[in-house]
């Protein structure tokens, strides 16, 4: 009732609204039906298949629910955020939800947000400095980083995909090296923080071994979560670390895309899949990385359904415009700095070779064909 009240409300004001949206041009957005009102939905980059599938999937959920939407993509290029905020603002929204490139660098365009009374979401990634972020969408990030950890551990045979030990696991040791995201996204320690919470005992019993000693924060991250970055990295240590003939066995990955860097590093050094090959994690089941799981070159990814993230991030701009709370799960992990941040957090699921049907074709993220093609 109190949605339909709102539309309502908002229908007077409908004709303003996609008048301005029409004048946006250029805007992926803005070509909906809605007689809701305009909502920003502000993106990092085209340059991962995710965030397309992020920004597809809210923008036709909030078109669903009457809203006009429009939604930019900044191509990791922090001040084009920031305008592209300012004009949803310019231009009108409603609400912004926003997946941010850098964290930190959004304090000034939000306090305009602010003064324009226009709520904020913070989508996936928290936005950090700023008291002008309303609600935070995303995943239990700490657990997606355990479960990035397991994910080796079970390719290293040491665990099951819970990270409880194997009985019959071996003693190893194995050589591993650690790869952690970009150091201004937030989500990024709470990957690494999550994984090390499950490798450290390991690294310190001796049973894994990070032949480069590289295990600060600092030394593993990977600006922009740029796979050739991860490559090169990779590159310099096989060569300082791995040319008298050890073999790495396995590279704890927090992103798909780093994933590929890893795995072309690998290859560029001579190892081939089979025996010898590394076990390798990553994040976001990205359609090129499941196939490179089932061709056995990376071992599992971390499913996160960004269809439900949507929709989270859906419910909470929808109640925020009827002057309701969100549904939450977490008021006490996400501090932004200024303050703790009410969140939902969704689950995610660790896929290997033996369930990408279960995880991800029975749940129509991807088809079959699309998978063998
Ligand atoms: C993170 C996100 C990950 C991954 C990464 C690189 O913020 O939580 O799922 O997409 O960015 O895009």
């Amino acid at each position: 009732m109190k949605k339909k009240a709102f539309l309502a409300t908002l229908a007077a004001g409908a004709m303003v609204v996609s008048l301005a949206a029409c004048s946006s041009g250029g805007s992926d957005g803005g070509e909906g039906a809605g007689d809701g009102g305009l909502v920003g939905v502000a993106m990092p980059t085209k340059s991962s298949e995710r965030w397309i599938n992020d920004g597809n999937a809210v923008k036709e959920q909030l078109e669903a629910e009457g809203f006009t939407v429009d939604l930019q993509y900044a191509e990791d290029d922090i001040p084009m955020q920031v305008s592209q905020i300012e004009n949803m603002i310019t231009k009108g929204a409603e609400a912004l939800i926003v997946a941010s490139i850098d964290g930190t660098t959004l304090t000034s365009v939000l306090q305009d947000a602010a003064d324009a009374d226009i709520p904020v979401i913070a989508y996936d990634r928290l936005i950090r400095d700023t008291e002008n972020v309303n609600y935070y969408a995303s995943f239990d990030n700490f657990k997606v980083g355990q479960q990035q950890a397991w994910s080796l551990l079970n390719g290293l045979g040491l665990t099951d995909l819970e990270g409880a030990p194997l009985a019959d696991a071996p003693a190893g040791p194995f050589n591993i090296e650690i790869f952690a995201g970009s150091p201004d996204d937030n989500n990024a320690t709470f990957f690494f923080d999550g994984a090390m919470d499950a490798l450290q005992p390991l690294i310190d019993s001796g049973v894994l071994v990070v032949g480069s000693g590289q295990t600060d924060f600092e030394q593993v991250a990977t600006l922009r979560w740029d796979g050739e970055e991860a490559q090169s990295r990779l590159e310099n240590i096989l060569t300082s670390t791995y040319s008298d003939g050890t073999v790495i066995n396995g590279v704890l990955s927090p992103y798909d895309g780093i994933s590929r860097g890893i795995i072309s590093a690998l290859e560029g050094a001579g190892y081939s899949v089979g025996d010898a090959w590394p076990a390798i994690s990553g994040q976001d089941a990205e359609l090129d990385s499941v196939k490179a799981i089932v061709a056995g070159e990376q071992y599992a990814t971390i499913f996160k359904d960004t269809r439900q993230l949507a929709s989270v991030a859906v419910d909470m701009t929808i109640a925020l415009l009827n002057d309701e709370e969100p549904e939450v799960n977490n008021t006490t992990d996400y501090d932004n700095g200024v303050k703790v941040v009410d969140s939902y957090l969704l689950d995610s699921a660790i896929v290997v070779n033996e369930n990408i049907t279960e995880q991800l074709v029975d749940s129509g993220y991807w088809t079959q064909a699309e998978i063998d093609g």
